[in-house]
């Protein structure tokens, strides 16, 4: 959701621009552009569609100049067009690329229109450049005017500025958006995530909220909140594997699918030695805190959500301990109560989620024991902002529907299950057994993605339908839910999914010889209620996609399509299944001819409330 990024070089700094800018696109955008300093003064360059596009016009001139800002843009404020991409440009003067959302813009645009200031967009973000540009005449300090101008801002936001006659700095803001500086050899740079960088430094400074920072040739200034001159450490940055290609795979989201046997593998690897769960990899770098738990409270958006509600199954019945689990857009307008000694989690692939980051900086304030981050991002606000962080090990995800960092986030918090439930007892073989039945997970993963052709026979009959119904019991109706997220997202395909009870209190009015209704049933304790409601299915002639075992006794035969799934024992299942939907979703959406790693409308990092 919007990319951006700015470089100061002594070095043409156009194509790298470019560069970073398709190293955004993951993010999700609509137009894309970049504005250069050249002879003749500032050079803007826009266009909607892919970076691709903004690529071909530049070929045909492609700027040559030592300082430049780019950016993806996301439409919030005006529809996609050339004139509301960024950069915004203040009367030939200032150019500014934007991440956010200026909430009191209307009325500082009226201010400014009587000031005299022409809008050639419908943006929040020529306020901010307008904005900057008065400042700047009456201050002539690019920093002094940033910093005023800012003040003045409510809403979120990360911009980059830069003056036609100031082609020796930039300068740059953030509040409640990410913004990463990039320190390279007699160069710098600023994006809104360092995987933007990569290619160009692994050295980064992240700035944190309310600070504003000067790029220039002889090193980096930063002034916090109040204006006091602040150093932010430096961080060095394992890049390895970042940013890679998708190998042998025809899309980034297929690659993430097959990479989850590796990664659940790295995920056990880093939280257990000889046979024992490490507290402090999986957050608990105080074992006395871990002792004071009584009660989780898990908070998250989207799939992170899913893995959430999975977490629940388990720390309540593993753990035996009270579990609430809230969307993070939800959470903080409710009023929660916090039970004592209860610990906030939230989950995260990117860390920079804007509705979990809000949750979070309310939990801080609201008496929790502490607060835990699983993240997928080391160097995310989230993982900053919290006083305890696990980090999933699912490596860089690119494709915008999450596949290997959601079921890396399910191991994380089937290992903290784990710990918490065996954390009073002196034996050290407590969950010894079940440690070890999870580390057939990845092998039983590895046995579901060789059933990949199956899956996609199973496909081609559901593309033809414009709407599914998925049904589980147990923690796999979370894996339902997450089965229909994927199954929307990535093939346009409408789905709902419910818990399998509760078919027959209202949707199975919708079911007759056109719905495909997709179920998980693997030979659990609740196998027989399963089978009961998939014969209500069958009763009214739905269309049975079922996924179980071979221990089942479930076949296939009229009207019941089947995937003989790996067996799995209980704890294992959730994760096991939820790559089976994975498949189904990305097959779907493959026959269907969606762009599959960057489905419209969607962006990767919702940094936006
Ligand atoms: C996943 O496929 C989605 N694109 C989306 O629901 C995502 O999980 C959600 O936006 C939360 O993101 P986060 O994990 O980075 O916080």
């Amino acid at each position: 959701m919007c990319g951006l990024i700015g470089a100061l070089s002594r070095r043409n700094v156009a194509p790298l621009l470019l560069d970073g800018l398709k190293r955004l696109e993951y993010r999700g955008y609509d137009s894309a552009g970049l504005a250069c300093i050249d002879g003749a003064g500032i050079s803007v360059h826009r266009r909607v569609g892919k970076v691709a596009e903004l690529e071909r016009l530049l070929q045909r001139r492609m700027p040559d100049s030592a300082i430049g800002i780019g950016h993806t843009r996301w439409a919030t404020h005006g529809e996609p067009e050339e004139r509301n991409a960024h950069p915004q440009v203040s009367r030939d003067t200032i150019a500014v690329v934007h991440n956010g959302i200026i909430e009191n813009y209307e009325g500082l645009r009226k201010m400014l229109e009587v000031m005299g200031y022409a809008f050639s967009s419908d943006t929040d973000t020529e306020v901010v450049a307008h904005l900057v540009h008065y400042h700047y005449a009456g201050l002539s300090d690019l920093f002094a005017a940033v910093r005023t101008a800012v003040n003045q801002l409510v809403g979120a936001y990360a911009i980059a500025v830069m003056a036609a006659d100031r082609p020796d700095c930039l300068v740059v803001a953030r509040q409640g958006n990410p913004l990463a500086v990039g320190i390279g050899d007699g160069e710098q740079f600023v994006a809104s995530d360092a995987v933007a960088l990569l290619p160009f430094t692994d050295r980064f400074v992240f700035l944190e909220d309310g600070d504003v920072a000067c790029l220039a040739a002889d090193g980096l200034s930063v002034l916090d909140a109040d204006g006091q001159a602040v150093e932010r450490p430096l961080q060095q940055l394992d890049v390895a594997g970042a940013g890679a290609d998708k190998g042998p795979y025809r899309h980034y989201m297929l690659k993430e699918i097959h990479e989850q046997p590796d990664a659940l593998a790295d995920t056990i690897r880093g939280c257990v030695e000889h046979g024992m769960l490490l507290p402090a990899a999986l957050g608990f770098t105080d074992r006395e805190l871990l002792q004071r738990v009584q009660a989780v409270h898990i908070v998250a958006c989207g799939t992170s959500h899913h893995a959430g509600e999975v977490a629940r199954y388990w720390l309540e019945s593993v753990a035996r301990l009270p579990c609430s689990v809230d969307l993070a857009s939800e959470y903080r307008y409710r009023d929660p109560v916090v039970p004592p000694g209860c610990l906030f989690v939230t989950l995260s692939q990117s860390g920079e989620t804007a509705d979990t980051l809000a949750a979070l900086r309310y939990a801080a304030k609201a008496g929790y024991l502490g607060t835990l981050a699983i993240c997928n991002c080391p160097a995310s606000s989230l993982v900053r902002e919290s006083a305890m962080h696990l980090l999933t090990r699912a490596g860089p995800e690119i494709g915008v529907a999450s596949t290997k960092a959601f079921t890396t986030q399910l191991l994380s918090v089937l290992l903290l299950t784990l710990l918490l439930a065996h954390r009073h007892r002196h034996d050290a073989q407590a969950g010894r057994s079940q440690l070890e039945q999870l580390r057939q997970v990845s092998a039983r993963v590895e046995d579901v993605l060789n059933l990949s052709r199956r899956i996609e026979a199973l496909a081609v009959p559901l593309v033809n339908h414009a709407s599914a119904l998925f049904l589980g019991r147990g923690p796999l109706y979370p894996i339902a839910r997450e089965g229909a997220l994927k199954l929307k997202e990535i093939s346009y395909i409408h789905a709902e999914a419910y818990a399998s009870g509760e078919l027959k209190h209202g949707p199975l009015a919708l079911v007759d010889d056109q719905m495909p209704v997709i179920a998980l049933a693997p030979s659990n304790l609740l196998l027989d209620k399963q089978r009961s409601n998939l014969r209500e299915v069958q009763a009214r002639k739905g269309q049975l996609f079922v996924f179980s075992d071979r221990d089942s006794g479930i076949e296939a035969g009229p009207g019941v399509r089947l995937v003989e799934m790996p067996k799995v024992d209980a704890l294992s299942a959730p994760i096991v299944y939820a790559v089976a939907l994975q498949l189904l979703a990305y097959h779907a959406a493959v026959l269907r001819g969606s762009d599959v790693d960057k489905p419209r409308n969607l962006a990767k990092s919702v940094t936006v409330e």
